[in-house]
């Protein structure tokens, strides 16, 4: 398919450059988890809070790319991995040139998230906003259980499509027993050691 192309990417600047101007380390926090878990909340939090402490960001919401580069894709289980690709591909882009990214899509089977960590590399960070159904299903904050349940949303994540849970995830956040605070410092301490430059160069003596 790649035939009659010739990347540069060895004489582009690099990752380390877009870095060093920046003063932190890019990663990719990939946030997992059922509709109404938090995720999206938690993402904005978390963009939020980073952006404060002088750190550049870019939050990928899946409902957003779902109105842009993801707006032809559906919910069968083939649509939700060409999602994931795109939207792993855009975050391996971005981190790729320094900036932290926060993803925050449902990611609903084991194979999807195999497939943006492999995309993405050792950059990917899983965080598990980990919420039984049940609850999710209770908050119903954009009605769309109810709609499921109903019969009218066909391949509904929890419902009639399936979700697995993340077992290795870098990052877990139970936001049923958690308020919002504590689940955002506890994101917070997870992704800073990861991004700061400070600590990320700690074991260079020349610091560099
Ligand atoms: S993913 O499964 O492909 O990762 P994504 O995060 O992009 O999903 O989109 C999920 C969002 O789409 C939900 O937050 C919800 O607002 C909306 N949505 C619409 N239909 C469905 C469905 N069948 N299953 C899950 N979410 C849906």
């Amino acid at each position: 398919m790649a035939e009659n192309i010739h990347p540069i990417f060895d004489t582009i600047l690099s990752t380390d450059q877009k870095e060093t101007l920046l003063g932190q380390k890019s990663c990719v926090v990939w946030m997992v988890g059922l509709s109404g878990s938090g995720k999206s909340t938690l993402a904005r939090a978390l963009e939020n809070a980073l952006h404060e402490r002088g750190f550049l960001t870019a939050l990928l919401d899946g409902d957003n790319l779902r109105t842009g580069l993801n707006n032809n894709l559906g919910f069968s289980e083939e649509d939700r991995t060409e999602n994931i690709r795109r939207a792993a591909e855009a975050a391996r882009l971005l981190a790729g040139n320094g900036v932290i990214t926060i993803c925050s899509l449902i990611s609903p089977l084991n194979s999807i998230r195999e497939m943006a960590r492999t995309i993405i590399g050792d950059k990917y960070v899983e965080v598990f906003i980990d919420c039984p159904l049940e609850v999710c299903e209770s908050r119903d904050v954009k009605g769309l259980y109810a709609k499921a349940r109903k019969g009218l949303i066909p391949n509904f994540t929890g419902i009639d499509s399936p979700f697995e849970a993340p077992g290795n995830a870098d990052v877990v956040v139970k936001t049923a027993e958690q308020t919002l605070e504590q689940s955002l410092n506890e994101l917070i301490d997870g992704i800073l050691p990861r991004i700061s430059s400070a600590a990320a160069n700690a074991g260079n003596p020349l610091g560099s």
